[in-house]
């Protein structure tokens, strides 16, 4: 089943048409990978989706429905969580309270299978060890855990991440990377966005790679791994 699908979207920043007739579609399930250079469009692809920066032009429809121009806190409730690219989380609440702060009203009892803080604890251990630290106090990895966690306690259907593991270093990737196939068990559907081909080819099963603002290919993630090719043309990698 189709969870979401974005058709020929336009997006722009003021003046600048930064989107071009934008396509991608993705099942339920999935993971899915937006790959591209700096300066793309990938945060503004989530950020459509999201209604953050809605497109002019196009639609976005989650299960069917069209969502384009719905208000960000509609999308949430639809089932779409983002965590963005620069990890904001309350420094001076704690842990627990970062992530307590994230429960919405008339969340998902556990017995509904919904996130609680336990559900948390097992899938990031390390959440739990600093569980009454304050935020601030955090790694940069463990920061990156703290949002993902956060999304995950409104109990999206579809998480989109933005580039999860800029930053961080090679072995709290591979961490991060575990953690991400764990909640793809679950049955979770996955839009993420990376430069780092490595991480994203290993947690996804199709990618899009974007460049200014327009797909340049698309397809499942054992071709790409087959073609360096296309890696070398987009990527330079
Ligand atoms: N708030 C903004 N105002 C104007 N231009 C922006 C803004 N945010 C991003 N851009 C421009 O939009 C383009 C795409 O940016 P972005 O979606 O952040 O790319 P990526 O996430 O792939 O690095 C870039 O050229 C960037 O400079
Ligand atoms: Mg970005």
């Amino acid at each position: 089943m189709r969870l979401l699908e974005v058709q020929g979207i336009n997006t722009y920043y003021g003046l600048s048409h930064i989107l071009f007739d934008l396509s991608l579609e993705v099942y339920e399930g999935e993971t899915v990978c937006l790959l591209g250079r700096n300066g793309v469009g990938k945060t503004t692809t989530l950020r459509s989706i999201m209604g953050l920066t809605p497109p002019r032009s196009g639609t976005i429809k989650l299960y069917g429905k069209e969502v384009r121009g719905k208000q960000p806190f509609e999308i949430a409730r639809l089932g779409v969580g983002l965590v963005p690219e620069d990890r904001i989380i309350f420094p001076d609440l704690t842990v627990r309270e970062n992530l307590e702060i994230a429960v919405k009203k008339g969340q998902k009892r556990k017995q509904d299978g919904g996130w609680t803080i336990e559900k948390i604890h097992r899938l990031f251990p390390v959440l739990e060890a600093r569980d009454k630290q304050w935020g601030g106090t955090l790694s940069g990895g463990e920061q990156q855990m703290l949002t993902i966690a956060r999304t995950l306690m409104g109990n999206p259907r579809l998480l989109l991440l933005d580039e999860p593991s800029e930053g961080l270093a090679p072995m709290v990737t591979r961490v991060i990377e575990e953690q991400i196939l764990a909640l793809k068990k679950e049955g979770l559907t996955i839009l993420l966005s990376e430069q780092n081909s490595n991480f994203a080819l290993n947690v996804s099963d199709r990618a899009y790679i974007l460049e200014k603002g327009q797909i340049g290919w698309q397809g499942p993630i054992h071709e790409l791994r087959e073609k360096p090719e296309i890696m070398m043309t987009y990527l330079g990698v």
